[in-house]
């Protein structure tokens, strides 16, 4: 607030000997100054908030204006998972050990977990992207690489569609227990 008490001093030094109405807004305009400061301040704290929440607090991804796309789906993808999911800091270990089964079967001829291979390496997905994210791409890849602009990027970085593979959410959920326990221990 130092800039309004400076303005104010020069106000005063404005206004000495000057007419009544310049002496209303000498008081008016620090008041209305102050008002401004405070609206300003609220607006940021509360901006956006509603969307805020939804999204997440510990990876970054980008905000697209442009999009049609809800700033959930931008964040965490377009699929079955619509909201966030809870997970706790412990890994369960007998999710990690169906999600190895799984990823092993179904996503290894593409991916390897430290070096791109057809499609991106997932060792560090974790860092990169929300867990309902990597499961709604599990889950919806088609759509992913259509109409989310990540996809998109991703489709042209690789030229090969990722294939649609027919998992369950608590499949996608133990592959990304899997993903998770890897990055965990390297
Ligand atoms: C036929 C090869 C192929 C298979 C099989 C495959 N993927 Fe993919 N995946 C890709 C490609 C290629 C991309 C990049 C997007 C695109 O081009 O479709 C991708 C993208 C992804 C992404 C997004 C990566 C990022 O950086 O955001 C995730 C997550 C993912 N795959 C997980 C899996 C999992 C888990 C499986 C197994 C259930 C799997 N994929 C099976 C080829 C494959």
């Amino acid at each position: 607030m130092g800039w309004i008490v400076v303005m104010n001093t020069r106000l005063n030094h404005m206004t000495k000997n000057s007419d009544p109405i310049m002496k209303k807004t000498k008081t008016f305009l620090p008041l209305l100054l102050s008002f401004f400061v405070l609206a300003m301040f609220t607006f940021q704290a509360c901006g956006g908030s509603e969307d805020e929440s939804a999204i997440s607090e510990d990876i970054e991804m980008e905000l697209y204006p442009d999009s049609d796309l809800t700033p959930f789906q931008q964040v965490h993808g377009i699929g079955p998972i619509t909201e966030r999911i809870e997970i706790s800091d412990d890994i369960d270990q007998e999710m990690v050990m169906r999600g190895r089964v799984i990823y092993e079967q179904k996503c290894e001829m593409c991916h390897q977990l430290d070096n791109r291979r057809i499609g991106p390496s997932l060792g560090d997905i974790v860092d990169r992207r929300s867990p309902e994210f990597v499961m709604n791409f599990i889950l919806n890849p088609g759509e992913m690489v259509r109409n989310h602009p990540v996809g998109q990027d991703l489709l042209a970085e690789h030229f090969t569609e990722m294939q649609y593979q027919n998992l369950s959410i608590e499949e996608a959920r133990a592959i990304y227990e899997f993903l998770r326990d890897y990055h965990a221990g390297e």
